[in-house]
C-alpha cells in the first residue's frame, strides 16, 4: 500500500531548499528546511493526509497487516488526524454511524466518519467517553502519543512511556479477541514490565521502526497483535510475582535501521 518516498519535487517544490537568513533562530530555520525538504512531507501533501505520520502507519501496516478486516478502530493521541484518515477509510466509516474515535487535547478538524473527542487521554473520564463514542469493541486500539516536549531528555522519555503504558492498559481492557494495539514508544523499547504485560495479552510483541519514522528520532512503535482476549485473573502490569521473560519480543530495530 505504501510506496517509498519520492525523491523530486511532485509537489512542483524542490528538495534541498534553503531557508534565508534573517530573523528565525538557526534551530528554527533548520527545523523548517528538514521540512520543507523531507519528502515524505511532500507526498503527504500530494496524497491529501494531513501528516506525514501517515506513511509510518502504513508502512507498518504493509508489513503486519493491521488494518485490514478492521471494524473499529480507536486513535489515541490523533491531531492532526492522518491515521485517522486511514482508519476511516478502512473501516467505511461515516458521520451517521461513525467507526473511528479519534482523542487529542489539541483541537482537530473535522474528519469524515470520524467522532472527536478533545480530551486529555488521561483525564479518568476519556476511556468510557472513547467507548460509548463507539459505540461496539474496537478491534484496533492506535496511539501516536507523546507528550509535549520539556526539554529535558529524561523527563520527556518518562511522559511518553506512560502514556504507551496507560493505552496498553486501555487497549487490554477494550479490545476484541484478535484484535491489535500499535503505540509509539522511545528507543530503549519499552518496559520490561510493559512488554510482559503484552506478551500475556497478545499472542505476538514486536518493536517497530518504520522508515517514514526519522532515523536520528528516538521514537519507535509497538506492536502487539493477536489479543488473547480478556480472562479472569490474568496478572497485571504491578504483579510482583510476574516473571520476566521478553526472549519471544521480536525486535526489528536492526533489521529496519540496516535497510
Ligand atoms: C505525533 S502527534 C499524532 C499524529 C497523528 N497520529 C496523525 O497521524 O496526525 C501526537 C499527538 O498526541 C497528542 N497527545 C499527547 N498526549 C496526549 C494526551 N494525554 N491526551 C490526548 N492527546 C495527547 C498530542 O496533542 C499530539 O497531537
Amino acid at each position: 500500500m505504501s510506496k517509498p518516498p519520492i525523491g523530486g519535487n511532485r509537489t512542483g517544490r524542490k528538495l534541498g531548499q534553503k531557508v534565508k537568513k534573517g530573523k528565525l533562530k538557526a534551530s528554527s530555520r533548520r527545523w523548517i528546511e528538514r521540512h520543507i525538504n523531507d519528502p515524505y512531507v511532500q507526498r503527504a501533501q500530494l496524497e491529501g493526509y494531513r501528516a506525514r505520520a501517515a506513511f509510518k502507519l502504513l508502512e507498518i501496516d504493509e508489513k503486519h497487516k493491521i488494518l485490514s478486516g478492521a471494524k473499529r478502530i480507536i486513535d489515541l493521541g490523533a491531531a492532526p488526524g492522518s491515521w485517522s484518515q486511514i482508519a476511516a477509510k478502512v473501516t467505511n466509516s461515516t458521520d451517521a454511524e461513525p467507526k473511528v474515535v479519534a482523542i487529542d487535547f489539541l483541537e482537530l478538524d473535522p474528519l469524515a466518519g470520524v467522532h472527536i473527542l478533545q480530551l486529555d487521554f488521561l483525564d479518568p473520564t476519556a476511556p468510557e467517553k472513547l467507548m460509548t463514542a463507539l459505540g461496539g469493541t474496537p478491534d484496533l486500539v492506535l496511539s501516536d502519543m507523546a507528550a509535549p516536549t520539556t526539554g529535558h531528555r529524561q523527563t520527556d522519555h518518562i511522559r511518553t512511556m506512560h502514556l504507551c503504558e496507560v493505552a496498553a492498559y486501555f487497549a487490554i481492557d477494550v479490545l476484541a479477541e484478535g484484535g491489535h494495539f500499535l503505540a509509539k514508544t522511545f528507543q530503549g523499547g519499552a518496559e520490561r514490565e510493559l512488554l510482559t504485560l503484552l506478551k500475556q495479552n497478545f499472542k505476538q510483541v514486536i518493536h517497530v521502526k518504520p522508515a517514514a519514522s526519522r532515523a536520528e528520532s528516538v521514537e519507535m512503535f509497538l506492536l502487539a497483535k493477536g489479543f488473547k482476549g480478556r480472562k479472569p485473573g490474568a496478572r497485571s502490569l504491578y504483579d510482583s510475582e510476574t516473571e520476566i521473560d521478553d526472549r519471544d519480543v521480536v525486535d526489528e530495530r536492526d533489521a529496519v535501521e540496516a535497510e
